[in-house]
């Protein structure tokens, strides 16, 4: 079995508590052999505290120094994403990326027609898709049990839950949580509907209690203190959408960091023969009678981070097509690129 060799660039919150974790989990078959930040400190520190070999203050310096690094695995935040991502295509790396692709469709296109011309492997770590009731649910949803999904309703969203720092700043994150968590909600459902075409969104975005409120009473999530910001709060802390697909089928989402309300993440289809909720995972259905059913189906749980990156070392392993390649990530980045569109025209807009 071959050992990859891989360079994590970005050593802050979720480098640190997912992927560093899941490779030292992985050593026969995968080994970060490098690892990069623009704050050098918390690549020296990440390189001591994992035994990692070598150390760089940016990804041109690592890919100068480290040839033999087979893939990079993208953890900076979002504004980087394109210009790493690209850096590293150049240089004829395969791509794991963090979600969301990128900080706006621009930087996405830019990082498709890289990874394109390249012909390297890309992988979005969007790791919700890779929980196992969800590739459960897909089993049965391929076998036929829910009949034709045509329509789903999502949410992820916290009661006060602003991550602290850069988060909240446009040029950086790209947008609030539409970008950050409300890209779980949909790309999760919008996967597990079976990838439906979208053809336009109708949304709204708030900016009405995030920018209004302390720091402190709002700060979310680990490595706060190494993170620059918040001073600049110009995101929206909310949003209301609706999404309209070919066949006639549709999905509402919600996303929120500030919503007065119960704290949620969900996904719930609805097919023709039934339909599913998770957490757990729950069949609504009809038996032979006709009589309405409800069959909760018993799924060990999983480190869905862990698989998420087991599976795409078995997608280099083997050649193959992630199951979340650039393709998904592409008309994902188009439908969170309408959710603003459509809140700034107040009007439904095409994908
Ligand atoms: N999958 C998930 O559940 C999940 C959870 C949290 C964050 N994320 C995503 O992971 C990314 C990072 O988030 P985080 O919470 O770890 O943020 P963070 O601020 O804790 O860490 C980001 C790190 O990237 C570094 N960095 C920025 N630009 C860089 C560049 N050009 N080269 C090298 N290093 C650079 C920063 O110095 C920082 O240390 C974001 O895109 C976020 O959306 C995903």
């Amino acid at each position: 079995m071959k050992k990859w060799k891989v360079a994590v660039i970005g050593c802050g919150s979720i480098a640190g508590y997912a992927h560093f974790p899941s490779y030292a989990k992985m050593k026969d078959h995968a080994e970060v052999v490098a690892c990069a930040d623009i704050v050098p400190e918390k690549a020296k520190a990440a390189a001591e505290k994992w035994g990692i070999p070598h150390w760089y203050a940016s990804v041109e310096e690592l890919l100068a120094n480290e040839p033999e690094v087979d893939y990079v695995d993208v953890c900076t935040w979002t504004a980087a994403h394109a210009p790493v991502t690209i850096a590293a295509a150049k240089a004829g790396k395969h791509v794991l990326c963090e979600k969301p692709l990128a900080a706006n469709l621009e930087q996405g296109l830019a990082m498709a027609e890289a990874i394109r011309e390249a012909g390297v492997t890309f992988m979005l770590a969007v790791c919700t898709r890779y929980g196992s009731e969800q590739q459960k649910f897909i089993e049965l949803r391929d076998a036929g049990t829910f009949g034709d999904i045509y329509l789903a309703k999502t949410a992820y969203v916290r009661r006060r839950g602003v991550p602290g720092g850069w988060f909240t700043n446009k040029a950086i994150a790209g947008g609030g949580p539409v970008l950050d968590i409300g890209v779980h909600a949909i790309d999760r459902t919008w996967y597990l509907m079976g990838k439906p075409n979208p053809i336009s969104v109708s949304a709204e975005v708030s900016y009405r209690i995030g920018k209004n409120n302390s720091e402190a009473s709002f700060t979310w999530g680990e490595g706060l203190a190494d993170r620059p910001g918040p001073e600049i709060f110009d995101v929206e802390d909310s949003a209301a959408v609706f999404f309209r697909f070919e066949g006639g089928k549709a999905m509402i989402a919600e996303a929120s960091w500030t919503i007065n309300g119960r704290e949620e993440f969900y996904s719930k289809l609805y097919g023709t023969k039934a339909g599913v909720s998770f957490d757990p995972l729950t069949i609504y259905g009809t038996d032979e009678n006709g009589k309405l059913t409800d069959e909760k189906v018993e799924v060990p749980g999983n480190d869905f981070y862990e698989d998420e990156i087991r599976h795409f070392i078995a997608c280099l392993d083997e050649g193959k097509e992630p199951i979340s390649p650039m393709s998904d990530a592409l008309v994902i980045q188009k439908m969170l690129d309408g959710i603003y569109r459509s809140a700034e025209a107040h009007a439904e807009v095409k994908i």
